[in-house]
Formats: C-alpha cells, sequence, structure tokens
C-alpha cells in the first residue's frame, strides 16, 4: 500500500492488490496505449489526462471504463487488465478509483468527445509532468508513476 499526497494535498492511498477499498468502485481510470504511444485525451478543463469517468447505474466497472475510452478518445480496447485501486480523501468527499491498461486496436472518429477535445497521442511522458501546465492535476501524482512502473514492468516489452 502507498500513500502520498496528491497535486490538492488530499491523501492518497493506492494499492495494486485486488479491490484493497471497494468492490463496487464509483470511478475508472484507463492507461492506454495505441501502436506504442500512449492515448491520452485533452479535458477542456484540466488538459491532458488518460481517459476515465464514473461507472454508471448497472454498469460493471470495467464497462465503464471500455465505455469512458471509446467517448473520450474513441479508442476501441482491444485488451484491458486491471491495475490496481486508489482511494482520494477529498475535502467534500471520498473516492475510490479503478485502475487499469488497456491495449487500443483502433481509433473511430466520434462525433463528440464529451467535455474532452479527443483524442492525443504522445510518443513518451514529460519527465517532470508535475510542472508541465498542459497536463491534468490527475496526471501529477504518484497513481501515474507507480502504475507506469508496474505496466512498464508487466506488460511493455
Ligand atoms: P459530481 O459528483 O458529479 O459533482 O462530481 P465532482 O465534480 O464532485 O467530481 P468527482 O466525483 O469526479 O470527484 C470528487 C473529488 O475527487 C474532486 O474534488 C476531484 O478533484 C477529486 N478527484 C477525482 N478524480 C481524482 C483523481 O483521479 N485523482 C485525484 N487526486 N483526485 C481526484
Amino acid at each position: 500500500m502507498f500513500y502520498f499526497k496528491d497535486f490538492y494535498g488530499n491523501d492518497v492511498y493506492l494499492s495494486f492488490r485486488q479491490h484493497p477499498f471497494s468492490v463496487y468502485p464509483k470511478h475508472v481510470w484507463v492507461i492506454c496505449r495505441y501502436e506504442n504511444k500512449w492515448l491520452l485525451t485533452l479535458h477542456e478543463d484540466r488538459g491532458y489526462e488518460f481517459p476515465g469517468g464514473k461507472v454508471e447505474n448497472g454498469e460493471k466497472p470495467v464497462e465503464a471504463a471500455v465505455r469512458e475510452v471509446r467517448e473520450e478518445t474513441g479508442g476501441i480496447v482491444q485488451d484491458i487488465v486491471y491495475i490496481g485501486q486508489y482511494k482520494v480523501i477529498g475535502k467534500e468527499k471520498t473516492i475510490v478509483k479503478n485502475i487499469y491498461y488497456a491495449e487500443i486496436e483502433r481509433l473511430e472518429k466520434q462525433s463528440t468527445y464529451f467535455e474532452t477535445l479527443g483524442p492525443v497521442l504522445l510518443a513518451d511522458l514529460p519527465e517532470k509532468i508535475e510542472d508541465d501546465h498542459r497536463f491534468s492535476f490527475i496526471m501529477k501524482d504518484d497513481v501515474l508513476k507507480r502504475s507506469l512502473e508496474k505496466i512498464y514492468a508487466d506488460y511493455i516489452k
């Protein structure tokens, strides 16, 4: 289990075990890879981030993950694996989010990308992402850093 502060100073707990905080998390986040690049979305307010969002009624978290990737990037998921889960103790509420790693088969143009401007492909992520104002705050804590370490170790050849 890892503990750290997020970009706004909120407490974050992160674990790579099976659903340590909730079996029914309400949020999902998907680290996506397409043709050897990272597939992100450009959120209108927050900037570049991996796609994600809320689990809808009647949906399983992994189904929400696949849907969010398509809605926010047009990416069609080929393979998706659960990586871990984190809990953010916010000022108003606490959220629990599942982290997935997805390999994308193809990009399909969407008529809307919801609150985002659609897909962004990056060969590399900046080393000092926390100082880069183009990137969303959700990319700026140890959730991304530790998840990428795990993805590189387990899934990227
Ligand atoms: P509504 O329920 O629709 O009002 O959503 P909301 O706008 O309150 O946001 P949400 O439920 O998505 O998130 C609640 C709080 O958790 C917000 O203050 C966010 O800043 C924070 N939060 C959401 N996702 C993340 C994340 O991935 N990382 C971090 N560190 N904080 C997050």
